[in-house]
């Protein structure tokens, strides 16, 4: 879908000091990278109520952070991981990452080419547009270990010049920027078969809990049952429907205007799933507790009680815990939707960020064009490589496969599946 240079994250991207050590391998196929999500601790200045700032309200709260080592003398550089751009670059400009963040923005170590006599810089300036500004730089090409896996020679920007910033980025997309003129982390991990396959998983968890990206492989532990292949268009997921499972247990289903679906941009970057506004609208009404505040989200309690978000995708359905939807900030919870305001621009999707993405386990295959979900759980650890080719990802069942379906709901599926941007 997208083919110019503007990525599509909508990631403000925020500070932490608690980033982890990697524990990957490069030796089974995969490289796995412990990922954290953390809060800022306090709201930040960006609030809801500037509605100058486009999407304001998807922006607060936890980022998912990892920590790569690079150049010869293996300088850790937390970077966050984001699912929705294609570029890995480094060093943020902290004299403009938000206010609040700036400290720790500073605080973070920072890639030094000049004591790494693996690197190299190269004769091309960076000059991307994020949803939350722009980044302004140089490349470099040098060593980017993770644990035990190496990739030589990335290139990567540094920046000199970067608004919101205050940790740099590592995009899981495949390539867009600039004409596909570099090599992204991903696919430099395929060609020097440090991975089989260019697919990678996304198992974010709640905040405090330690959670995963898996390059080239997936851990049959941490889902419920089976992964299950989505429909999908371009970098969007076909989303059909969408219902919700009350405390009593009863569930009602919300209907599209679009009755084909919609196609849903997945943004590990930002935190609030924003999807049409009449569903979103309808989702808020009847969820306990919801009150909507001035500027178009709803504050809800913290405490969430049992219940469930339905997303349905074709014939799989992916219920989502009223926990994992609930966004924290400040000592005051929302609920993670913001109606799609009418007047963005048509370039910009329907999201799933991290709220969607704390309660599924995905397979992101874009070598292939195939995403696979299933519903996140935990019952240990075994990792498995996903082989190249198509539907290399092994079909292994999960946790809880023999469970009593009874708690899922099939919605009826639409006549016609199309693709829609
Ligand atoms: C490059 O740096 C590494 C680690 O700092 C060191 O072990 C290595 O000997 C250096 N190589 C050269 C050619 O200077
Ligand atoms: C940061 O805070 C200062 C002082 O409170 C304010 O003048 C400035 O506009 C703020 N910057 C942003 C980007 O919000
Ligand atoms: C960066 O790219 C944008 C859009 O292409 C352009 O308007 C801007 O002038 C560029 N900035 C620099 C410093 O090259
Ligand atoms: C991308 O690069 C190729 C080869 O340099 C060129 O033929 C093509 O027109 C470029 N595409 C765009 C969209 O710039
Ligand atoms: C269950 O709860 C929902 C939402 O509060 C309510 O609309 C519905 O009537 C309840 N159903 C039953 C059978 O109590
Ligand atoms: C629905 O599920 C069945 C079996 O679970 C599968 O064979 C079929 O391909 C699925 N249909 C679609 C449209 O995904």
């Amino acid at each position: 879908m997208p083919s110019s240079a503007m990525a599509f994250t909508l990631s403000l991207v925020m500070a932490f000091l608690f980033t982890l050590a990697s524990g990957a391998t490069g030796q089974g196929g995969y490289v796995e990278l412990p990922v954290r999500e953390l809060s800022l601790g306090s709201r930040h200045p960006l609030s809801r109520r500037q509605n100058e700032i486009p999407l304001p309200n998807m922006m607060d709260g936890l980022q998912y952070v990892v920590t790569l080592s690079i150049g010869s003398n293996k300088q850790p550089v937390p970077v966050l991981f984001d699912t929705g751009s294609d570029l890995l670059w480094v060093n943020p400009d902290c004299s403009h990452a938000l206010n609040g963040t700036q400290k720790l923005c500073y605080s973070n170590p920072r890639y030094n080419a000049l004591s790494s006599n693996s690197s190299k810089i190269l004769d091309e300036a960076l000059n991307i547009t994020y949803g939350s500004g722009a980044t302004l730089g140089v490349f470099f090409e040098d060593d980017v270990e993770l644990g035990n896996a190496v990739v030589k020679s990335q290139q990567f920007g540094v920046a000199t010049y970067s608004e919101t910033a205050s940790v740099g980025i590592l995009g899981g997309q495949p390539g867009i920027y600039a004409n596909r003129t570099h090599k992204t982390f991903v696919e430099s991990l395929v060609e020097q078969k440090q991975v089989r396959s260019g697919a990678y998983s996304v198992d974010l968890r709640s905040r405090d809990e330690t959670g995963a990206v898996i390059f080239g492989g997936i851990d049959t532990k941490k889902y419920k049952c089976k992964l299950e292949k989505v429909e999908s268009a371009g970098f969007n997921i076909v989303l059909t429907g969408m219902g919700q499972t009350f405390p009593n247990a009863s569930a009602k289903a919300y209907s599209f205007s679009m009755e084909s679906g919609i196609g849903v941009f997945v943004d590990s970057g930002t935190n609030f799933n924003m999807l049409p506004a009449d569903v979103v609208f309808g989702i808020a009404a009847d969820y306990p507790g919801a009150t909507s505040t001035s500027d178009g989200s709803w504050r809800v309690p913290c405490e969430a009680p049992d219940g469930k978000i339905d997303f349905v995708f074709g014939n799989k359905t992916i219920g989502i815990s009223y926990s994992d939807m609930v966004v924290a900030d400040d000592g005051e919870c929302f609920l993670g939707f913001v109606p799609r305001p009418d007047d963005l621009p048509l370039y910009v999707p329907y999201i799933f960020g991290s709220s969607f993405l704390r309660g599924v386990y995905a397979v992101f295959d874009w070598e292939n064009d195939q995403i696979w979900l299933d519903e996140s759980d935990d019952c240990g650890s075994n990792l498995l490589p996903i082989e190249k080719g198509k539907d290399g990802v092994p079909k292994v069942a999960g946790c809880k496969c023999n469970a009593k379906a009874s708690s899922t709901i099939v919605y009826p599926a639409p006549t016609t599946i199309r693709s829609v941007n």
